[in-house]
């Protein structure tokens, strides 16, 4: 029954139960165990599941890599990486129960002696599940250039299928271009079951991006506006303050367009375009993103040269300190032809989206840190009212990433008094300050992590997903990496990027929301 108090009716629908999850006993296998992503990401990750009782009582962590050291001294390392990067201070006796469950085998990735150590210690430390299996996550915290060697070497030893049930998680980047993934596709292939594959975009372990699916599809107001005949167009920027820091020689070969766009901005693209799965099941969820991939305009040089801009730093000042530009940081050549920023409009050939641009943005060193997807929805068909603010569109929907994760719908009302003035006003939904105390917001690392222990493959990317999504940004990146920008450096640190992005969008009558 409707209850008159509208606290008491939300809180009787709103009981949150625990999120408790049973993790069955499992082996995590790193190679590369005691590298920069295991020290600031994976081993913290695993420690803090640990300490929230999120593991189960019987598992393994065995780091892997080429430096002679004991099981005693890797957990050392293991240690310090937990006080740098956890999240919380090593506490004793939860420190007492992880050490004990970590170990290190060392040995070169293409020996057959190290994957030899690895199968015994696989017997020794696995514990059989209620099943009987013995669950085995292999954890690719490698560079690529490793990846074929491993693969090849697991199954030769018997460590993929078999006595073992295997799950392999592999980082990005997958491949350079469409050829090369599909390429390492069909290389692990040799080797593991596609359900056995977990491609990871930490992108989609962030609460936000999750919410996106949540937000369209558990509500039903939004949904019938969610078209090109109320949407006149949508933008999405993922700005970044940082530098390229240490990771010259990757990004030197990556550039913005394979580090962000192919990835992080395909998925937000494919979340906020994608028709509804018929469930909330990974493939359901997967067939629909391909779908929306497969319907991106493909881009021409001559549509590229047009509606797609790219630019590089050079130096300037970012909350109050001097940084240097691309060309100046270490290892980076000094004329490097490596883009840092790109901007673009992209066009999805389907039903519901025909003739509305996305305006995709997103730069290193640029003013701030912000990740956000903004909605622009078309002008009522007649201005009845006049207002003195600006406002260009009186209904425009954020859904903010990060740092400020929130929703937030800018109306517009009457402003009180006698005359007739429109006037802006937000409703807005804020995580951190509306639901206070009562959330954990778990990182893209702890929550992709449990995912794969669970074995469920949502938040991870498909083989025919990746390559769909290369297929969008190769001709890009040709035609990028066949022509100089002779231009380059043309944005200094601490802007928006170069003035080249705003003629992009204000040449068709709009404008960046963020400026
Ligand atoms: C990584 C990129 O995938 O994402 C980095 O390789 C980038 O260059 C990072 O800095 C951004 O992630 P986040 O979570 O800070 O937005």
């Amino acid at each position: 029954m409707a209850s008159d108090n509208p606290d008491t009716a939300s809180s009787q629908v709103c009981e949150i139960l625990p999120e408790k999850v049973d993790i069955e006993p499992f082996t995590m296998v790193i190679f590369g165990g005691s590298g920069d992503l295991s020290k600031r990401k994976l081993l913290p990750t695993l420690y803090h599941l640990c300490h929230d009782q999120n593991l189960p009582d019987d598992f393994a962590v065995i780091g892997v890599a080429s430096t002679e050291r004991s099981d005693e001294e890797y957990r050392e390392i293991v240690k310090e990486a937990i006080r740098e990067f956890g999240e919380e201070p090593v506490q004793r006796e939860c420190w007492e129960k992880f050490r004990k469950n970590l170990f290190y085998i060392s040995g070169g990735f293409d020996d057959e002696n190290t994957y030899r150590s690895l199968s015994l210690r696989l017997e020794e430390v696995t514990k059989p599940t209620g099943k009987g299996t013995r669950e085995i996550i292999y954890y690719m915290a490698v560079p690529p250039r490793f990846l074929p060697a491993i693969f090849e070497r697991l199954s030769f030893c018997n460590l993929c299928r078999g006595v073992f049930n295997a799950r392999i998680i592999v980082e990005k980047p997958f491949g350079q271009d469409r050829a090369s993934a599909a390429d390492l596709n069909s290389l692990i292939a040799k080797s593991f079951n596609e359900d056995q594959i977990y491609r990871i975009d930490h992108y989609l372990g962030k609460e936000t991006v999750q919410n996106i699916l949540f937000f369209r599809f558990a509500n039903s107001i939004f949904e019938p506006l969610w078209n090109r005949r109320y949407i006149d167009h949508i933008q999405i920027t993922v700005a970044e303050d940082i530098g390229i820091e240490n990771r010259a020689a990757f990004y030197e070969n990556a550039g913005v367009v394979r580090d962000i766009v192919q990835n992080h901005m395909m998925q937000l693209l494919a979340l906020v375009a994608m028709e509804p799965p018929i469930g909330f099941e990974a493939d359901y969820i997967r067939n629909e993103k391909v779908k929306v991939y497969g319907t991106i305009r493909s881009m021409n040089e001559e549509y590229i040269d047009k509606f797609t801009v790219r630019g590089q730093y050079d130096a300037g000042r970012i909350n109050g300190q001097d940084v240097a530009g691309y060309r100046n940081e270490k290892n980076i050549s000094p004329d490097s032809n490596t883009p840092t920023f790109f901007a673009g409009k992209f066009y999805i050939d389907n039903w519901r989206w025909a003739g509305v641009p996305f305006y995709l943005r997103t730069g290193k060193r640029l003013k701030k840190r912000l990740t956000e997807i903004s909605i622009h929805f078309r002008q009522p068909p007649l201005r009845l009212f006049s207002s003195k603010c600006e406002i260009r569109e009186p209904n425009l929907l954020v859904l903010g990433v990060q740092p400020h994760e929130e929703i937030v719908l800018h109306i517009g009302v009457k402003h009180p008094g006698i005359g007739n003035q429109l006037y802006p006003v937000n409703m807005d939904f804020n995580y951190e300050r509306d639901l206070q105390g009562d959330v954990h917001f778990p990182l893209p690392y702890e929550r992709l992590l449990l995912d794969c222990m669970k074995g469920d493959r949502t938040l991870f990317a498909r083989q025919d997903g990746i390559e769909a999504m290369w297929s969008v940004v190769d001709p890009i990146i040709e035609r990028w990496e066949n022509t100089r920008a002779p231009e380059f450096p043309d944005y200094s640190a601490g802007t928006w990027g170069p003035e080249k992005a705003n003629e992009l969008i204000q040449s068709e009558g709009r404008r960046w929301r963020i400026l």
